[in-house]
């Protein structure tokens, strides 16, 4: 990076979510690793006053979607289209707030990928091979990955397809008894020229890269150098079908680019888009200043990481045009139940479900505190999703909030004694001006559960704060002091009410603006100053809104029920 972007502020933070693949349902896998994490750093640093921008797209291209299309009789256009809209939709619904969802066949990503893929090749780091690959005579098709089937040579499962087993989980050199998928008729060998990406000339700069960004989580960084210690393959970034990224050369018809050769530069191409949309180029300066001025956060899971962590910084390296990321949380598995997601099983639950059933919030609330910062595989289990919900957040914040804001819509928010005030009030006050600090920088950390464990215990605080000082008899006490405690506790006690509808913003937006609106304020919680968490900002003779209770609790029944379903069969359309 030159100096020209080290100079610069670094207020603008550009947060991608890993884009979905475009042919299926996004379920809680999906959300608790990625989207979820991603959706509450940039919350939080909107609160904070950072320019910040979420940025998602459908991923479209591959093999596996073209013959999901075919198999459906519909163009891939179509195809992809209905899934990018279908999770578009149920992102918003689990209130996840990008900025915009694009998707990688548009023509602002196609036109970057080509650009990106010039400039490699004119530089040498793309070349030519041949190389033998199965052809189906039938068809008429070259067979790249998902359109060979065959048997595992490892575990002699059948009906495997050519670039993994399902069956044992690794990745077979030479299948045996080939197929092609398409008419099930064996298909020959044929030589066909390809393109390659010279991953191995970039190690040393992937290295220090990697040894020099502390930003990285120390236990990736030391697998991926295990890798580029134990040396780079170049990259086949050929597939001879008709549905990707067309090659832009002269010679290269009826070939396509490999889907991970341009998704990952969909989140470069569709943050300048909609930094164009918006008019944040500033006059003079370049879509490319837009991208390296900022500070770059790639959320993802696990599995993608070999991707992330070599495929995408050797590409930026290459072309040298576009930054690299300074962050890329990493983050686990979702199990379910104890056993591996599995769609062929039902062993899974897709987000549209689960969010008719339950409130969006607390799977957002659920999730959030099991999902370490860390590649550990985390397990969603109905049983704690369900007390943890009742228990923490429904008996212990909703019920502080509720007590509180009754009482202050009663009695009224009174003046203030600070003679009145003991130890414990002042304690409280101190507990309101440390949180703001305190849980943010968690959050900046990245420990997200951590963060919101720090809330509850705040909301801990402020229960047994109020069961202490007994408000319901002081008030009615003859005795003018008692009275005035009482007032102390409503006034410090909806303050913290106040601070919780901050501090929980991010995590579980659309119980937060019920709060904020339940608290009597303005506008929306969203639109608020993170640090105003730590004021006291409801000030003596300010009126509460209408005060309900916040949450319905989660019945033994519909965890049953919702347990029986997993495993069985039902129909997904
Ligand atoms: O593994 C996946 O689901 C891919 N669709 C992720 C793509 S992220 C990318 F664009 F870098
Ligand atoms: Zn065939």
């Amino acid at each position: 990076m030159g100096d020209e972007s080290r100079n610069r502020s670094k207020s603008r933070i550009i947060v991608t979510s890993a884009l979905p693949y475009a042919n299926g349902e996004i379920h809680l896998g999906h959300v608790a690793s990625t989207y979820l994490p991603a959706d509450i750093m940039t919350r939080y640093y909107r609160l904070k006053g950072y320019e910040v921008y979420h940025i998602c797209a459908s991923d479209d291209f591959g093999t596996p979607i073209l013959i999901k299309a075919e198999q459906e009789g519909k163009s891939p256009e179509e195809y992809v289209k209905y899934w990018h809209d279908r999770d578009e939709e149920d992102f918003r619904a689990f209130g996840i707030s990008f900025d915009i969802f694009h998707s990688t066949s548009s023509r602002e990503n196609v036109e970057f990928v080509q650009k990106i893929f010039q400039s490699l090749y004119s530089k040498g780091y793309i070349y030519e091979k041949e190389v033998v690959q199965y052809y189906c005579p039938y068809d008429n098709k070259f067979l790249p990955d998902r359109y060979v089937i065959g048997r595992c040579p490892y575990c002699n499962a059948d009906n495997q397809y050519s670039d993994a087993c399902e069956n044992c989980g690794r990745v077979p050199e030479q299948i045996l008894e080939p197929r092609c998928a398409i008419c099930k008729r064996e298909p020959v060998k044929k030589a066909s020229r390809h393109y390659f990406f010279r991953l191995s000339a970039f190690a040393d700069r992937l290295k220090s890269w990697l040894i020099s960004n502390e930003n990285l989580q120390q236990d990736v960084k030391n697998y991926v150098l295990r890798w580029i210690e134990q040396g780079l393959q170049d990259w086949d970034i050929t597939r001879d079908i008709t549905w990707g990224v067309k090659i832009p050369l002269d010679d290269a018809e009826g070939k396509v680019l490999y889907g991970w050769f341009d998704n990952h530069l969909c989140y470069i191409s569709t943050a300048l888009l909609l930094a164009r949309m918006r008019g944040l180029v500033n006059e003079g300066s370049t879509d490319r200043e837009f991208w390296n001025s900022s500070i770059i956060y790639h959320f993802i899971g696990k599995d993608i990481v070999y991707h992330h962590y070599l495929f995408l910084p050797a590409m930026r390296l290459g072309d040298s045009n576009y930054k690299l990321p300074d962050y890329i949380p990493t983050r686990g598995h979702l199990m379910l139940q104890g056993q591996k997601i599995s769609k062929s099983r039902n062993w899974y639950i897709s987000l549209r479900d689960f969010i008719n059933i339950f409130d969006p919030d607390y799977l957002r609330f659920y999730l959030a505190l099991i999902t370490p910062y860390s590649q550990e595989d985390l397990n969603f289990d109905w049983d704690e999703f369900a007390s943890r919900v009742n228990g923490e957040l429904i008996d212990n914040i909703g019920n502080f909030i509720n007590r509180a804001l009754s009482f202050a819509g009663r009695y009224g928010i009174r003046e203030v004694r600070e003679d009145y005030y003991d130890g414990e009030d002042r304690e409280s006050i101190k507990e309101i001006e440390r949180i703001a600090y305190e849980v943010g920088t968690i959050i900046e950390r990245n420990e997200l559960d951590k963060g919101l464990r720090r809330i509850l215990a705040f909301a801990s605080h402020f229960n047994q704060y109020f069961q202490s000082r007994e408000p319901w008899s002081n008030i009615k006490s003859p005795n003018k002091e008692d009275q005035g405690r009482a007032y102390n506790c409503i006034y410090v006690s909806v303050n913290a009410v106040h601070s919780l509808a901050l501090l929980l913003a991010p995590y579980i937006p659309s119980s937060a603006e019920r709060i904020w609106a339940q608290l009597g304020m303005d506008g929306s919680v969203h639109e608020q100053q993170w640090d105003d968490a730590s004021r006291l900002m409801i000030r003596v003779g300010h009126k509460v809104g209408s005060v309900k209770p916040l949450f319905r609790k989660i019945t033994r029944e519909e965890v049953e029920t919702q347990k029986k379903r997993l495993g069985k069969y039902i129909a997904h359309g």
